[in-house]
């Protein structure tokens, strides 16, 4: 009994410390995860999806001259309703069904760490 008790301890342990890591990763993961295939792992817009046929090359994240025209509320909108709800490509898709509110906060952090600048304002 003792012995399944301590099992039991340890595999407690063990989950709380993954959802521990996960939570410091997340923003990163979701962006590996949804984002890099076209953005690149670094934010440089050359992810494995982009070939030469490519019609638009997706947003470098590290052009902190571009991102700075954007606002939080601008990147929110594009990633929650795709390319075209900003007159942008199609190519660019909507996130709004795929990510929480509270990942999308996330990779919005994580795309201003990318590019090291803070966005337009309002
Ligand atoms: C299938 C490829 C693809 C994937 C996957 C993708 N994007 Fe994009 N993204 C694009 C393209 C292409 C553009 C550029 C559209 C344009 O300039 O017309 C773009 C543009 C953007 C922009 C800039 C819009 C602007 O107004 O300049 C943001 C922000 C963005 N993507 C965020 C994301 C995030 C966050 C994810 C992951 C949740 C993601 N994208 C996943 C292709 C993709």
């Amino acid at each position: 009994m003792r012995h399944l008790f301590l099992i039991a301890v340890a595999i407690i342990l063990a989950s709380q410390l993954t959802i521990a890591s996960a939570k410091a990763s997340g923003a990163e993961q979701v962006y590996k995860f949804y984002c890099a295939q076209c953005h690149g792992l670094t934010g440089k817009g050359d992810g494995p999806n982009v070939t030469k046929d490519f019609p638009v090359s997706p947003r470098n994240f590290t052009n902190a001259a571009e991102m700075n025209k954007l606002s939080d509320a601008d990147m929110r909108n594009v990633i929650m309703d795709g390319g075209p709800s900003a007159s942008k490509s199609p190519m660019m898709p909507p996130w709004g069904k795929t990510l929480t509110d509270a990942e999308v906060n996330g990779l919005i952090k994580h795309l201003r760490t990318l590019c090291q600048c803070k966005g337009k304002q309002g």
